[in-house]
């Protein structure tokens, strides 16, 4: 398979080059999300910190992270849990930074969903943070992903709609859910669209206070990538609402 032909490939490429690089942007990260884990999307430290309550306190666990890019946020639960960490992407860039950071009960794979497989049964906890999107077929990619989890185990998935994805009705009607239905997956939704909204806004905020770093070190295409990611916070909450949505699934087979 060739792998630029797939929808972002380059572009994440020169993302995580950036993000591995730029102190500007580590810097942005931790006052954005209170943690710096390279997020390209929307999870915040309070997000990651919901996951906590779904890792079985035994030795032992395994957690899988869907789309992990370079690993920081598996090796936060891995310090605060010991647990054994697991992560694919289809970035070689990302996947390199995260063999480098993390080396001990960590393995990390350079893969592409619905491509890449795991064996039956392997994982305590599956999370997905604003990746699911990239699945070409979410039901035969929640089927893979259900066969490899643990009878027991969570799939942990943050989700949003109005760009990648266009905003549905509900948190019944997304893509996911459908494809969740579809596998007979039992799961909770909760709606975190006004704190995204807030998100973003201290998102903005946070890009505009380190301008001048990202100017230093001629990264300001990043910065103004942030701008435009962000610009949809400029408009009231009720305009917000109107056009996008974000989710958190908590989902047992
Ligand atoms: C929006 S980012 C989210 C990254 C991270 N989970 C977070 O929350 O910040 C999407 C991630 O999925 C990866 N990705 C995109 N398409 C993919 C695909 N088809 N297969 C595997 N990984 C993919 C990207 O490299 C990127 O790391």
């Amino acid at each position: 398979m060739n792998k630029e032909e797939l929808l972002f490939y380059d572009a994440y490429e020169a993302f995580y080059a950036m993000a591995k690089n730029s102190k500007a942007f580590q810097n942005f990260c931790k006052d954005a999300f209170g943690e710096d884990f390279s997020q390209d999307g929307f999870s915040n430290v309070e997000q990651i910190d919901m996951i906590f309550q779904y890792i079985p306190k035994k030795d032992d666990v395994h957690i899988l992270d869907i789309g992990c890019g370079n690993g920081k946020m598996l090796g936060y639960l891995q310090q605060k849990t010991g647990a054994y960490i697991h992560g694919f992407d289809y970035s070689e860039e990302a996947i390199k930074t995260a063999q480098l950071l993390f080396s001990k009960n960590a393995e990390f794979r350079e893969g592409v969903i619905g491509k890449i497989d795991y064996p039956e049964e392997s994982f305590d906890v599956i999370i997905s943070m604003d990746t699911m999107y990239f699945a070409k077929d979410m039901t035969e990619f929640v089927s893979q992903v259900k066969k490899w989890l643990k009878d027991t185990g969570v799939f942990f998935v943050g989700y949003q709609e109005g760009e990648v994805m266009l905003k549905t009705e509900s948190k019944d009607t997304t893509i996911l859910a459908k494809a969740l239905v579809a596998n007979g997956m039992k799961y909770e939704a909760i709606d975190i669209t006004e704190q995204t909204y807030e998100l973003l806004k201290n998102k903005r905020m946070s890009a505009m206070v380190h301008q001048n770093e990202f100017e230093e070190e001629g990264y300001m295409d990043w910065f103004n990538m942030l701008m435009g990611q962000t610009e949809c916070a400029t408009q009231t909450y009720e305009e917000f609402k109107a056009k996008m949505a974000r989710y958190i699934y908590v989902i047992h087979k």
